[in-house]
């Protein structure tokens, strides 16, 4: 691999531009002496929960730990039938087996790689109690046609801080979201963190409860099995440090996607955003046929470009050990052979964009 000229992402400048902040968080914390579920986890539960739209935030530390905890809290377990997306992180059908349910995978939306709607209706037959939407990419699935009398939504909002869809925040419309801080999202911690938020009090308790081993508000007294799932002090202030630029980044990436959309729509299939829609551009997917050689030209010329996913969940060993075989997701099979995710940063300068652009269609004229 060459020298990174555009890397997929540069946190080292996002974190040298808020060295002083971060800083000033860390110290405090040091001298504190207080490093679990203090005020920085509570004023950061508060304030994303706010930011989000929502009644409720749960920190925890990771969005797997997120998704394990939101199925939980809504009463998922034991031999639960949960739908969700083929195309997805391992985490969202993981989190579906670790509490004991059954996945119930479907295809995608060749358009926008989100969890076909017609699909989920094929397969709501009796005795599916959940369904996962992941806002693949940035965008948000069609969350207001997967509401269906009895059956929870959980939201897989991992990838999606700050997406809305006609001005419902990700994460605020279904039972439960479920957010990850993972380094690479577009809020991100110094480390792993997640985040569930919720509009229900029961499931705010449940979910409070199960991070910190089934414990609600009495030490020692343990109404559940739970986890150590607990958000970090020092990842919870440098998130709450982060926070206040969340919507100048999600502006950011949006410019860059539309400068990427204006140059690139005549060489590959740019993302598609539907209606009503606004995306964060968590990743900026393109699709051509030519991916795999379109790759290596980029990373021999230092554009650092990533395959997100190349293999889809069905085809996962442990799901063909529950029977999923080639050919059933013909979509999604399709898709990960031809999609690519191209350097996305708000910290992204003018000429690196440019230098991208360029490499692209430098690729497809020869
Ligand atoms: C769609 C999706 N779901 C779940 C996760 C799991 O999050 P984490 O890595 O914080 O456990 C991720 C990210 O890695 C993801 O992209």
């Amino acid at each position: 691999m060459a020298f990174l000229i555009v890397p997929q992402i540069d946190l080292v400048k996002q974190h040298k531009d808020l060295r002083t902040e971060i800083f000033r968080v860390f110290e405090d914390i040091l001298s504190s002496g207080r490093f679990i579920l203090g005020r920085y986890v509570e004023e950061f539960e508060r304030k994303a929960a706010e930011y989000l739209n929502v009644r409720y935030g749960v920190g925890v530390n990771s969005g797997t730990d997120a998704l394990v905890i939101g199925l939980r809290s809504v009463g998922i377990g034991r031999g639960d039938k949960v739908i969700t997306t083929t195309f997805s992180f391992f985490a969202t059908v993981e989190s579906i087996m670790l509490v004991g349910a059954e996945p119930v995978l479907v295809d995608i939306d060749e358009r926008t790689f989100n969890i076909s709607v017609e699909d989920v209706k094929s397969k709501m037959s009796e005795g599916i109690k959940a369904i996962i939407a992941v806002h693949l990419f940035g965008q948000m699935a069609e969350v207001e046609k997967l509401k269906f009398e009895g059956v929870h939504l959980i939201e897989d909002a991992a990838q999606a801080f700050g997406a809305m869809r006609n001005g419902i925040k990700a994460g605020s419309f279904g039972d439960v979201g479920a957010f990850s801080f993972y380094p690479t999202k577009n809020l991100s911690a110094l480390g792993d963190g997640g985040l569930i938020t919720t509009n229900i009090p029961e499931v705010y308790k449940n979910a409070k409860s199960l991070r910190v081993h089934g414990s609600y508000n009495e030490k020692y007294k343990h109404e559940n099995i739970g986890y150590n799932s607990r958000l970090d002090e020092i990842q919870a202030a440098f998130l709450l440090v982060k926070l206040r630029y969340i919507d100048e980044w999600n502006r950011k990436r949006n410019e860059i996607a539309k400068i990427y959309d204006e140059e690139l729509k005549d060489f590959v299939m740019i993302p598609y955003v539907l209606e009503g829609n606004f995306h964060i551009y968590h990743q900026y997917t393109i699709r051509t046929d030519a991916r795999d050689k379109l790759a290596e030209h980029l990373r021999k010329n230092g554009i650092g470009v990533s395959i997100y996913y190349p293999i889809p969940l069905h085809l996962q060993k442990p799901l063909r050990e529950l029977g999923y075989k080639e050919g059933e997701f013909p979509v999604a099979e399709k898709i990960s052979k031809e999609v690519l995710s191209i350097p996305i940063y708000p910290e992204m300068e003018e000429w690196q964009v440019e230098f991208v652009i360029s490499k692209i269609k430098e690729f497809f004229k020869g």
